[in-house]
């Protein structure tokens, strides 16, 4: 079973799906994973995902419509083997949360390491540019969860 956290700045565009995309795709490889999403930040608080997220990620058949947003905490570093920020400022303030004998592994979400771009005002392709750095990013984490490379 490998934990896994996926962390964004409001947790109600990127990393919702980034948990739903993650989700589906451990669920049809047959691979226990357990996965949860948590924004940096505290403005969306008890929010579900921004609508867009939620059409976005529908239309390929993954339902993240029951989530709720909430903050990253110190104990996230305890309790989850990985811990994904989706761009470079969330992995700076994960840095700054990040207790000194955390046992979870911190790094970008994407396998390349190119951020995955906020959506939330428009623009860079969007949700759906978004989903698909999101598969690749799954991709990635299931072949190291299983050991195959
Ligand atoms: P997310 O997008 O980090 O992908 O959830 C955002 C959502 C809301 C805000 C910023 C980014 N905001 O400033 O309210």
């Amino acid at each position: 079973m490998i934990r896994v956290l996926c962390v964004c700045l409001g947790n109600i565009c990127r990393s919702p799906m980034a948990e739903g995309v993650l989700a589906a795709r451990a669920r049809e490889a047959g691979v226990a994973l357990e996965v949860d999403s948590a924004g940096t930040g505290s403005w969306h608080v008890g929010d579900a995902p921004d609508p867009r997220a939620i059409a976005a990620a529908a239309a390929r058949g993954i339902d993240i419509a029951g989530q709720h947003a909430r903050q990253v905490s110190m104990v996230d570093f305890e309790r989850f083997d990985l811990i994904l920020a989706m761009d470079e400022g969330n992995l700076a303030s994960l840095e700054r949360l990040r207790p000194v004998a955390a046992r979870a592994a911190l790094r970008l979400a994407h396998p390349d390491g190119q951020p995955v771009p906020d959506p939330y005002y428009g623009g860079d392709g969007g949700f759906e540019r978004v989903l698909d750095m999101l598969e690749a990013m799954a991709e990635s984490v299931l072949r190291e969860g299983t050991g195959r490379r």
